[in-house]
């Protein structure tokens, strides 16, 4: 292991809730129910390519000036949230995790569909801590596909098989395994089946762990 690349949003940041309460209030002033079970399914997409999910639960169809509407107003509602944030609302070992994997040589990446990816690493104090950062803004392809992580491996000057990929979502599970990385899941293993190890969360990872995850 020579690196470890992180998703953002629900891995190192407890924003997942955020992005949940915004789009539902979007797909709520579209006449579209929005469950938990439907957030699932966004964790991981882009802001196009969830509101496209939206508007199919709904039987809804929009021209471009329309989506783009709406993706504002959910992007606005996201960042009134997220201008609340503390810089403490990082998920529990998260900063202590990065700190160790700094201090061991081992690069950090981060992998992040979210186009405010950086504004938020800078919010929770942790944005220095990065080697390489692609966001939303750098990628044309969501997740399932590999792009996000394959362009932090080139970025950090690795071969996908010398990192460890961390993501919460189905969608970057599939993403990281199509890459040929390995990936851990954090949240549930029914969901995130594919993954290489799930952990509800980061706090039992150190980076003796992580190294002898990786040689299994
Ligand atoms: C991902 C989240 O990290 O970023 C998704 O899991 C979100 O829920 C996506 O929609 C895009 O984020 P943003 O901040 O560019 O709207
Ligand atoms: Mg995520």
């Amino acid at each position: 292991m020579k690196a470890c690349i992180f998703d953002l949003d629900g891995v190192l940041v407890d924003t997942a809730k955020y992005h949940f309460i915004a789009w539902r209030r979007l797909a709520n002033e579209l006449g579209v129910d929005f469950d938990e079970h439907d957030n699932e399914q966004l964790k991981g997409l882009s802001r196009d390519a969830s509101l496209d999910v939206i508007l199919k639960k709904g039987n809804l169809s929009a021209n471009g000036p329309q989506r783009q509407e709406w993706m504002d107003k959910k992007n606005a509602w996201y960042l009134e949230l997220v201008h609340q944030m503390r810089e403490d609302e990082t998920l529990p070992n998260a900063k202590e995790l990065l700190h160790q994997l700094k201090k061991a040589g081992i690069r950090i990446g981060l992998g992040s569909a979210s186009k405010n990816a950086p504004l938020i690493l800078e919010r929770v104090g942790i944005a220095h801590l990065f080697d390489a950062v692609i966001d939303g803004t750098r990628t044309s392809k969501s997740k399932p596909d590999p792009e996000v992580f394959l362009l932090g491996a080139s970025e950090l000057g690795l071969k996908p098989e010398e990192c460890i990929v961390f993501e919460d979502a189905l969608s970057g599970i599939q993403a990281a395994k199509s890459g040929g990385f390995f990936a851990i899941g954090i949240g549930s293993p029914e969901v995130l089946k594919q993954a290489d190890a799930v952990f509800p969360d980061l706090s039992e990872l150190t980076v003796e762990r992580l190294i002898s995850l990786s040689k299994r």
